[in-house]
């Protein structure tokens, strides 16, 4: 047949490195988008609900479920000893039972599932059991978990060079405590888990969760099958944010064993307070730390020892706590160092993934310091910062042994020093404190870097599969999950730019174990770049065998065969892309391909805590200027200014998005999110009445996000790099203006004893503490010790 001969695109096709909605954008606004919750029930849907522990730390002496069963509409209760298979839905170390036996370790704690006909008959049950309990000692903070030497696991250490001999040299040495506080996923979906028993055994489990595939071995485990019996689906989150990467297993197994027992659909629905009850958040963070330093505010010697609030089992606390350990640096070369973390064993919820996995908590104590260093000897905190940054070929190597090869801190910073006007706003904050004695203005830019690989080296794999129909159209399954990270989005532009052809003929599946297996969690900000390559690889091998084909049929070279704008482009002919497919199928061609990626050159040996654990860093900075009351601590955000390093950027829209969520989200973290947990142990921050995440109001008017032009230097997808969690840590720059602003009520001679979340309250403190320390005439004390309360 005869096409028209086009000439070869001067520019080369691309599907990548543009800007596009995200793929359910649409879907999403007019409320069409499928979430868990949203599938059609099959015929005979039975609803359940958890009944939970109301004691931090018991003995259950008796647990009487006949007032439960008498309830309208329950079909049936079950507690552990009806468990068909183990007792456990732990991701790592195997104590985190399902269902408590004997002993109940936090307030939330599951004890028994209630199944009724609808879902507020079985919540109306749950709350009906008489439990009688013989309460036991309770440990609630971090604090009390170390003086009572407390932990979920062994402590863990890194050091390298002399930090004791380099702290007798030192000229200065700065110590202090330091608390920061947890944080709530806060999902807009909640928790859910629907389970429809299928034949000969198998289970179905729709369920809102990072880590289809974990799922799928707690709900065999649970039951007592092996993982051909379970299918775990998810077409998209409505959020998970890490709170969905473990802790979406103890939803899946309850609804699944309900599913097999009662041998009907089970539906367990979190509501919110229930949610945050039971799940774990992001580690809350004690520090002690004493850094030496000399005149030019140069670190010499940093010695840092942090107590995560772990709670009750250990979850995925060591992956955090090494996390927090590796970014303790941050942007910062650490010649002498000595950094310890310990994972306090506490009776709370078990703490668990959240965006930026231990990572925000470790660089935020060298951030407090640096800030510290800068007032101590009367200098710009941006100098101190940039006097410590990484070198390019010296002073390059982390303290856990990786070189680092991508260091672009000093190009990004400068950059964002003069697009923000950083010098001149500092003056003018000043200028306008010296005249204003109740509103205070406040500045700082913060610096971020972070690694990206999951430590542990094995999970840095993925697997996709690429089917093309007879017709021309595309469909892509790959392992990783969408959350509103916009992956699949990512995922399609990069198979439509292999396969040459529109987005519109491309589509993403829901996540699924029947179709790719074995997959890693959607996590550590690798979804888009391992499940990216694997989707490519697979695309590969199509467009090869087209190629081939092509070239039979066209006569060529096949290196020159070329696929662009809908179509192949062969030996001087235009073929249609769905024209070559079907002639392709007639003669037998394999029109589908899995594909697979395991990043390389990973190593890591937990036990010295050296290697090369990342891919690359993912870089950033932030300024942002804010203005604080100093009667009543409230305080807003003026501008900011992020500056992100994308790499090449798959797609500029969705990286922007993700930059601009994550400040936000972050900067909720370190000002309004508090978690507070009465003397009993109980949470009572547990629903949005109480737990104040940022609203759009809290957003600053004038809010500047822009991507680093950088090409990734390594040969990550086309050289893009992860913006899912860096970005996180862009908002110190909020909590040190704010601790700047407080910071100018004394003449910037005190360091202000400042703790996260920098509640109205807390600034109240710090402002009050800084009051106290000028009119005793402390001054600037280095080894000022800041203030740490009881419970956050
Ligand atoms: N963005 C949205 N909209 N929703 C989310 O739940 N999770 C974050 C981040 N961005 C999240 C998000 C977290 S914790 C991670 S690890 C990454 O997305 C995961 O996605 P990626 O690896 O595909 O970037
Ligand atoms: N991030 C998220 N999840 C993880 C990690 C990580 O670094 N390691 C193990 N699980
Ligand atoms: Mo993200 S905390 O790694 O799910």
């Amino acid at each position: 047949m005869n096409h028209p001969v086009t000439p070869e695109l001067t520019a080369p096709w691309t599907a990548v490195g543009v800007a596009r909605p995200h793929e359910s954008a649409e879907l999403h606004v007019l409320g069409q988008a499928t979430y868990t919750d949203d599938i059609p029930e099959v015929q005979g849907t039975l609803h359940a609900a958890l009944g939970l522990s109301s004691k931090a730390h018991a003995k259950i002496l008796n647990l009487d479920l006949a007032p439960v069963l008498a309830c309208p509409g329950v079909v049936a209760a079950y507690t552990a000893g009806d468990i068909p298979g183990t007792n456990d839905c732990g991701p790592i170390i195997h104590d985190d039972p399902i269902f408590a036996v004997d002993e109940v370790l936090y307030v939330g704690q599951p004890i028994f599932i209630v199944v009724a006909d609808t879902h507020t008959n079985a919540r109306r049950a749950a709350r009906k059991a008489v439990v009688t309990y013989e309460e036991l000692p309770a440990i609630l903070t971090p604090q009390a978990a170390k003086a009572a030497g407390s932990y979920v696991l062994p402590p863990m250490r890194l050091q390298r060079g002399d930090a004791q001999a380099a702290f007798e040299r030192a000229p200065h040495v700065v110590r202090g405590e330091l608390f920061v506080g947890g944080q709530e996923q806060f999902y807009l979906e909640g928790q859910i888990a629907y389970a429809i028993p299928k034949e000969n055994r198998g289970m179905l489990v729709q369920c809102s969760t990072q880590h289809p595939s974990e799922m799928q071995h707690v709900v065999a485990h649970a039951l007592g099958l092996h993982s051909h019996h379970v299918t775990v689906e998810c077409r998209r989150m409505g959020g998970g944010f890490g709170g969905k990467e473990s802790q979406s297993a103890l939803w899946a197994a309850a609804a699944a064993i309900a599913a097999a027992l009662t041998k009907r659909p089970v539906k367990l629905r979190a509501d919110r307070d229930d949610d945050m009850l039971v799940t774990g958040k992001r580690h809350c963070f004690y520090y002690e730390y004493e850094v030496g330093y000399d005149d030019a505010g140069k670190i010499v010697a940093a010695r840092v020892d942090m107590t995560l609030r772990a709670g009750y089992s250990a979850d995925l606390s060591g992956p955090v706590a090494t996390r927090a350990v590796c970014h303790f640096d941050n942007a910062y070369y650490l010649s002498d160092v000595d950094i310890r973390a310990g994972c306090g064993k506490t009776n709370t919820q078990s703490n668990t993934a959240f965006r930026g996995f231990g990572g925000p908590q470790g660089a935020i104590a060298i951030e407090y310091v640096i800030d510290e260093i800068a007032r101590n000897l009367g200098r710009d905190p941006l100098d101190i910062r940039r006097a410590n940054y990484y070198g390019k070929s010296e002073r390059n190597e982390t303290p856990y042994g990786q070189v680092i090869v991508d260091n672009v801190l000093d190009e990004l910073t400068a950059e964002l020093e003069s697009t923000s006007a950083y010098r001149e706003r500092r003056e003018a904050i000043a200028a306008f404190n010296a005249t204003s004695p109740v509103l205070k203005k406040g500045l700082a830019l913060t610096p971020v870097k972070f690694g990206i690989a999951f430590n542990v080296t094995h999970l840095n794999q993925a697997g996709a599969l690429v089917h093309v129909y007879v017709d021309g159209s595309v469909l892509v399954n790959h392992g990783g999950t969408e959350m509103g990270q916009g992956i699949n989005t990512k995922v399609m532009q990069v198979v439509a730019h292999e396969l040459g052809v529109d987005m519109c003929h491309v589509r993403a599946s829901a996540t699924d174990t029947g179709k790719v297996a074995n997959t890693s969690a959607t996590a550590a900000s690798t979804g888009a770049d391992l499940n990216g390559k694997a989707a490519q690889d697979a695309a590969r091998r199509i467009r090869e065998r087209l190629a081939a084909f092509a070239v039979k049929q066209y006569g060529g070279d096949v290196a020159a065969v070329r696929f662009h704008n809908d179509a192949v482009h062969v030996d001087g002919h235009a073929v249609p892309f769905p024209e070559l497919v079907q002639k392709a199928y007639l003669a037998r061609v394999q029109l589908w391909s899995d594909g697979f990626y395991a990043t390389p050159g990973l190593h890591w040996d937990p036990k010295t805590m050296t290697g090369h654990p990342f891919s690359y860093y993912s870089y950033g900075a932030a300024v942002s200027e804010v203005v604080v009351d100093t009667l009543t601590g409230e305080w807003k955000l003026l501008r900011a200014d992020a500056l992100y390093d994308a790499g090449a950027s798959l797609n500029p829209a969705i990286d922007i998005g993700q930059v601009e969520g994550a400040f936000i989200q972050g900067m909720g973290w370190l000002t309004t999110e508090q978690l507070w947990w009465n003397d009993a142990g109980k949470l009572m921050t547990h629903a949005p009445s109480t737990y104040k995440i940022p609203g759009i109001s809290d957003c600053p008017e004038d809010f500047r996000v822009r991507l680093f032009d950088n090409r990734n230097v390594e040969d990550s997808i086309h050289r893009s790099k992860a913006t899912g969690e860096p970005p996180l840590l862009l908002p110190f720059s909020v909590f040190f203006a704010i601790r700047d602003a407080i910071s100018s009520v004394g003449e910037h001679k005190v360091n202000p004893p400042l703790n996260a979340p920098a509640t109205s309250e807390e600034i109240l403190r710090a402002i009050d503490a800084v009051q106290v320390s000028v009119s005793s005439k402390q001054g600037s004390v280095p080894g000022f010790v800041s203030r740490v309360f009881a419970d956050e």
